[in-house]
């Protein structure tokens, strides 16, 4: 299995590697078997699957019922769970309550929380908890940034960059950059020890990320910091097609497919 160290040891050795969000059991047996070593339970499972505007109505019960089925599908990789809003930001109890939930109830690896929340991040390393680390554009705090805008641009870029260290500092194993200009991830990719998986932010970054929707073209719009890599969408639509004009016709069930 995919642990902590092994990313540590890619970061040391430079080896690029991917994460990509998974939500459900099939998905996550494909990726697995693919050797794709991290599976992120995003919050994004809102907006990709749930049919929500945003990521910020999403449950911990949601996240929950999501993370257990990627767990059982996943032999080799890491699996993350995300933190989703409200989880962690009312207290430190509460943060520390429901990333334990993650890993006991979900069978997460680690978790992933967005922000400089830099005493959840110590406490829960200090339990035992793996923590991804997330900076740049962070969706939860979408109506805090007035949209999903590429963040640390000018004088932000310094705020970014101290934020990423003092995340590691307080002993964050990995940390997504996320629409930030690529020089920024670039330079803090060269300042710290721990792997940076960017999304929209350039390819300098140790590892990067997609949202596995985007990528197998189950969305109808692609964001820019993201890539189509399949038509599923297409895919699927001619394989209903096929089969409401074959039963139309009546020419299935044939055969093959009915019992004597
Ligand atoms: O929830 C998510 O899918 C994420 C990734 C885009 C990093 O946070």
């Amino acid at each position: 299995m995919i642990t902590v160290h092994d990313l540590r040891a890619w970061k040391a050795e430079g080896r690029r590697f991917t994460m990509l969000t998974a939500y459900d059991f099939p998905t996550s047996q494909i990726l697995d078997r693919a050797g794709v070593p991290i599976l992120l339970v995003g919050d994004s499972v809102g907006n990709n699957v749930l049919g929500y505007e945003d990521t910020l109505p999403v449950t911990m019960e949601e996240m929950l019922h999501h993370t257990r089925a990627v767990a059982r599908g996943a032999e080799r990789a890491m699996v993350v769970g995300d933190l989703p809003f409200l989880s962690y930001q009312v207290s430190l109890e509460e943060g520390v309550r429901n990333a334990g939930r993650l890993v006991k109830e979900g069978g997460a690896h680690a978790v992933k929380l967005e922000g400089p929340h830099l005493d959840l991040v110590h406490r829960l390393v200090e339990i035992g908890i793996p923590v991804m680390a997330h900076v740049g554009l962070t969706p939860q705090s979408v109506h805090a940034m007035g949209g999903y805008r590429v963040q640390g641009r000018g004088e932000a870029a310094q705020r970014v960059a101290e934020e990423a260290e003092q995340l590691e500092k307080a002993g964050a194993f990995a940390i997504v950059l996320e629409a930030m200009p690529a020089e920024l991830a670039a330079e803090i990719t060269r300042s710290l020890q721990i792997p940076t998986i960017g999304i929209g932010a350039g390819p300098s970054c140790d590892a990067q990320v997609l949202v596995i929707n985007d990528l197998l073209g189950l969305n109808d719009r692609v964001p820019r910091l993201s890539k189509k890599y399949a038509d599923l969408r297409e895919v699927i639509s001619e394989a209903v097609r096929r089969f409401v004009r074959e039963v139309d016709e009546g020419s299935f069930p044939d055969a093959e497919h009915s019992y004597e």
